[in-house]
């Protein structure tokens, strides 16, 4: 039963409460991983879709029938989301695919010990905060957006639904130098080589693609392809929930489209903001294509 008016709020981050409920995430936190399980990990927006698609196409050897068939959130379900569990128990696929916006520090326990691979996505945060931002005008489960000005307030205070994407990005990626089964790649890598990000992505899971099949995955998770596939651009989402005639979730997918929105003064505040928060993190963002 959708409960679009609701918030969850868990350890103290806000989610919402028509996918998640405390029962929901406490079954993440406890969750019995396997360490044939691939676990994609991203803030939202930052490329999650994108990600599915791909270890999707590359588990498929290309062929786009499973892509075109099966709802993403099927395929690769949120492990904190009430219909998980269901989803896992009714699907016999190896390696199972699962995604989650969790921050490190709370599945942290469940993946203790485990060889399950991670896949973390992240994407320079001004691209993000513009993303959700126009996402939260379409979204009627997420709290109003607002004016952009305080909704960037709320990005920059952690205060947002999913919690800070500072404590997001910093948490996972801390964990690059010391966990072998962790890969971190950005949205921009992506963007800017998707053979390339395709052939790190089959190369870490272990199943290599001949020429042939690697075209394949470049074509069908390409931006114009994964727009047109209604498996993965949430039209299949009713319209109470999501209302498409306010936007698309396959909006831009460009690398710097927060330079069309950002003032000068909000990108001093945003950089202020995140040289502090970065201190002592050596993570680069690729922040506009050249
Ligand atoms: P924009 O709103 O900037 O267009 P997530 O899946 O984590 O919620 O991220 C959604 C963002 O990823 C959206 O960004 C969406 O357009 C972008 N995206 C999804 N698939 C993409 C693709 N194949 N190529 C480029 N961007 C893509």
């Amino acid at each position: 039963m959708a409960r679009l008016d609701v918030t969850e709020v868990f350890h103290g981050i806000s989610f919402p409460g028509h996918l998640h409920t405390q029962d929901s995430l406490q079954f993440a936190l406890k969750f019995p991983f396997q360490d044939t399980d691939i676990l994609i990990v991203s803030y939202p927006k930052s490329g999650t879709t994108w990600m599915q698609e791909i270890v999707t196409l590359i588990s498929s050897r290309g062929d786009p029938q499973f892509s075109k068939t099966v709802p993403n959130w099927a395929r690769s379900p949120w492990l904190e989301q009430h219909y998980c569990a269901a989803v896992l128990e009714a699907s016999s696929a190896t390696p199972r695919v699962i995604t989650t916006h969790l921050p490190y520090h709370l599945l942290c326990h469940a993946l203790q010990g485990s060889k399950a691979k991670v896949i973390y996505v992240s994407r320079n945060p001004k691209d993000v905060v513009v993303s959700f931002y126009h996402f939260h005008k379409m979204a009627n489960f997420l709290p109003e957006a607002g004016s952009f000005q305080e909704f960037l307030n709320r990005f920059l205070g952690g205060k947002l639904s999913f919690g800070s994407w500072f404590d997001h990005v910093k948490g996972w990626t801390s964990q690059l130098a010391t966990v072998s089964n962790l890969l971190h790649i950005t949205y921009e890598e992506m963007s800017l080589d998707l053979q390339g990000a395709i052939n790190k992505v089959s190369s870490f899971l272990q199943c290599s693609l001949v020429e042939d099949e690697l075209n394949n995955c470049v074509k069908h998770c390409s931006f114009n392809s994964m727009k047109d596939n209604n498996m993965v651009n949430y039209t299949l989402i009713d319209e109470g929930i999501i209302d498409h005639s306010k936007g698309a979730f396959m909006r831009r997918g460009k690398i710097g489209d927060w330079t069309n929105l950002f003032t000068e003064e909000q990108n001093q505040y945003f950089e202020s903001v995140f040289n502090s928060e970065m201190q002592g993190c050596t993570l680069e963002f690729v922040w506009e294509e050249r």
